[in-house]
């Protein structure tokens, strides 16, 4: 197949186009990058240029399936069972303990759920503690990619995503097949998954109020600007207190006020003011 050249026009229109629909934004440097992810997506809306195709995702009566398809293309879905695990145990261990004196109900989202190995491991994680009951846990996991979801909701999982898993947990929470392994069915049913784009304010605000939120690992593909109103509208979503979970390379000391850092030798999280 041969490359389908971008100019700097093409470039700057879809781009800007993609970060007012996704908050995913490709920088300067990364328009090689976008040209590939797009590439395969041209023949497919019989597009011959990147200005038909972008024609065709503002224009053509079928755009809103192409905007899915691109969910998909333009997102990093790289997860594992029991990453960074050292805000887990926080959520373990005090914000429990703080459910738990306060009414007795634990609401955890995971934003950016991918494949579904962060919520799962929140899940496993609390029902380790055998401190709280099923009824008494919400966990809600979403995302925007409708195939990363399709993947969470059949819970099938290879090695990769078992990099950090200890063995015994294998042991307690997967039965091997075919080469992988799904999840229990006690720790399946505990979340439930649903798309949402975190630029969309009111769907944010609509799923509630919760203890935690976990949104690891996706504010790094957003600019400033972006990053401010994600972490602002989810302060509609969480309780005075309640606890932000963000990713290493990730901060927001100096984009917002709404929340207090909490920094810890193991752990960096916020709180919401
Ligand atoms: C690298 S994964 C992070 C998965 C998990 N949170 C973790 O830390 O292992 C990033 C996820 O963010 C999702 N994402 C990107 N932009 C998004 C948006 N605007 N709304 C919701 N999810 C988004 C992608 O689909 C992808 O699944």
């Amino acid at each position: 197949m041969s490359i389908v050249p971008i100019s700097p026009l093409e470039y700057g229109r879809l781009r800007d186009a993609i970060r007012e629909r996704f908050g995913i934004y490709f920088d300067d440097g990364k328009q090689f990058l976008l040209q590939s992810r797009l590439q395969s997506r041209l023949p497919k809306v019989r597009a011959t240029t990147f200005e038909e195709y972008a024609q065709y995702l503002q224009a053509s009566p079928d755009r809103e399936r192409e905007w899915d398809e691109l969910a998909c293309v333009l997102s990093n879905n790289e997860t594992y069972f029991f990453r960074e695990r050292a805000q887990l145990d926080v959520l373990a261990s005090e914000v429990l303990d703080e459910a738990l004196k306060s009414g007795g109900r634990l609401r955890v989202w995971s934003s950016a759920c991918s494949t579904g190995e962060e919520p799962y491991t929140i899940s496993m994680m609390l029902a380790e503690t055998h401190r709280i009951s099923p009824a008494s846990l919400t966990i809600n996991a979403t995302d925007l990619s409708p195939r990363a979801l399709e993947k969470a909701k059949t819970a099938f999982y290879r090695e990769l995503s078992f990099r950090a898993t200890p063995v015994e947990m294998v042991q307690r929470y997967f039965r091997p097949f075919e080469g992988g392994f799904f999840i229990n069915d006690e720790i399946k049913r505990l979340v439930s998954f649903s798309r949402i784009n975190l630029l969309d304010a009111a769907a944010v605000a609509a799923m509630g109020v919760h203890d935690a939120i976990f949104c690891r690992n996706v504010l790094i593909y957003f600019d400033k600007p972006t990053q401010k109103r994600v972490v602002e509208a989810f302060a509609k979503a969480l309780r005075p207190g309640g606890y932000l979970f963000l990713g290493h390379a990730e901060s927001i000391m100096r984009i917002t006020d709404l929340y207090e850092p909490v920094v810890t030798p193991k752990a960096i999280y916020y709180r919401r003011k």
